[in-house]
């Protein structure tokens, strides 16, 4: 297959090209567009086969469900068997936005969209060019990140590219895109709303609306029996290629300990990578090190991590070792993404 890629000016989609990219949409084909989070990789979410296709063309396991995005709430009401009033306070509050909702579903929305789920996860972005394909398409359009499986998630269509190329319809190139990490999960399906995926929208900012909300005891319990409820964050993740550590504690222990690492690695003939905040960047001595952002500034950092993770698979170092980061605010979903990045491997010091 021929994959046509469309610069998208301005955030105005070429009438040309958009009659194109709804023409393939609605015969079931696949469309990759920019969010405000991630790229994602859409299809009809009311066609089976169009699912079906989502994950062939990913890589991805079949028991892992989509999020359907809409443009409208309207369209949300059109999908659940029953709208809790949490739902509309958090659709007033932060739709469009990097928000998913887990509602109980109805039938509209076939099992091949959600996994096998009776549930479905629904989102409303807040991307012009994501929200003029939807309204033009009048497609509910199931799209998970448009990276290969177990790649990380694309945050330019450079990266939905590199892993798609050949295997879709069409990529909208709007651009690299703002937030950089997934969107926050909400599970509202049972009786405590459970954040299922932190992402830039935080417990405390969901409290805030709906009263108390817990995180999934599955994303931080060593007891292997304890899952993640979200199919998708049980899987290893975001894996970079070569071995990931992340180095924790007081600011000058974590350099010291990074450098000896760099130096124990490259005389045992590896090529090391650093993952370095602007401030410590001149700090490091050896390694090729590859700046993510200040350390004031999380949301620079969480803009650019996936970017980096990708840069040090081309580089092909063999080992990588990572500051790690606050975990308030953001920083909370970027330090979960790094943590699964790093299958775990964390050196306090
Ligand atoms: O920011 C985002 O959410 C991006 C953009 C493209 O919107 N999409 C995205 O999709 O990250 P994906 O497929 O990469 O991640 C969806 C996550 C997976 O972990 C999946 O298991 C979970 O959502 N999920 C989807 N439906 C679910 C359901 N009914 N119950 C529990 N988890 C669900
Ligand atoms: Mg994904």
């Amino acid at each position: 297959m021929m994959t046509e890629v469309y610069k998208v000016i301005n955030d105005k989609i070429d009438s040309n090209d958009m009659r194109n990219a709804v023409e393939a949409i609605r015969n079931g084909g696949l469309v990759a567009f920019p969010t405000e989070t991630v790229y994602g990789l859409g299809g009809d979410a009311t066609n089976p086969l169009a699912s079906k296709k989502i994950y062939e063309a990913k890589g991805r396991p079949s028991d892992n469900p989509l999020i359907v995005h809409i443009a409208y709430f309207s369209q949300l009401e059109d999908i659940v068997s029953e709208v809790p009033e949490a739902a509309r306070a958090l659709a007033d509050k932060f739709w469009p936005g990097p928000l998913t909702m887990i509602l109980n579903k109805n039938d509209k929305i076939p099992y091949e969209t959600t996994g096998g789920l009776d549930t479905v996860a629904i989102r409303m972005p807040n991307h012009p060019v994501a929200l003029q394909f939807l309204q033009d398409s009048m497609c509910m359009i199931a799209a998970p990140s448009a990276n290969t499986s177990g790649r990380p998630s694309p945050t330019t269509a450079a990266h939905v590219y590199d892993d798609l190329n050949g295997k879709i319809d069409v990529i909208l190139d709007g651009g690299p895109v703002g937030i950089g990490i997934e969107s926050t999960i909400i599970d509202l399906s049972e009786d405590i709303p459970t954040i299922l995926r932190p992402g830039y929208i935080t417990q405390e900012m969901l409290a805030e609306v709906i009263g108390p909300v817990r995180m999934d005891p599955g994303l931080t319990s060593e007891n292997v029996n304890v899952r993640p409820k979200a199919p998708g964050m049980r899987y290893r993740h975001y894996a970079p290629q070569a071995e990931l550590t992340i180095i924790e504690g007081d600011n000058e222990a974590v350099v010291a300990k990074i450098n000896e690492l760099t130096r124990e690695a490259s005389e045992a003939g590896q090529k090391v990578g650093i993952i370095s905040t602007q401030e410590n960047k001149e700090s490091y001595v050896g390694g090729e090190v590859i700046c993510i952002g200040s350390k004031d500034d999380e949301e620079e950092i969480a803009r650019h991590l996936y970017k980096v993770l990708r840069d040090f698979d081309d580089s092909d170092v063999d080992v990588i070792y990572s500051e790690g980061f606050q975990s308030a605010g953001i920083g909370g979903a970027i330090m979960n993404r790094l943590i699964k990045a790093a299958g775990h491997r964390i050196i306090e010091v």
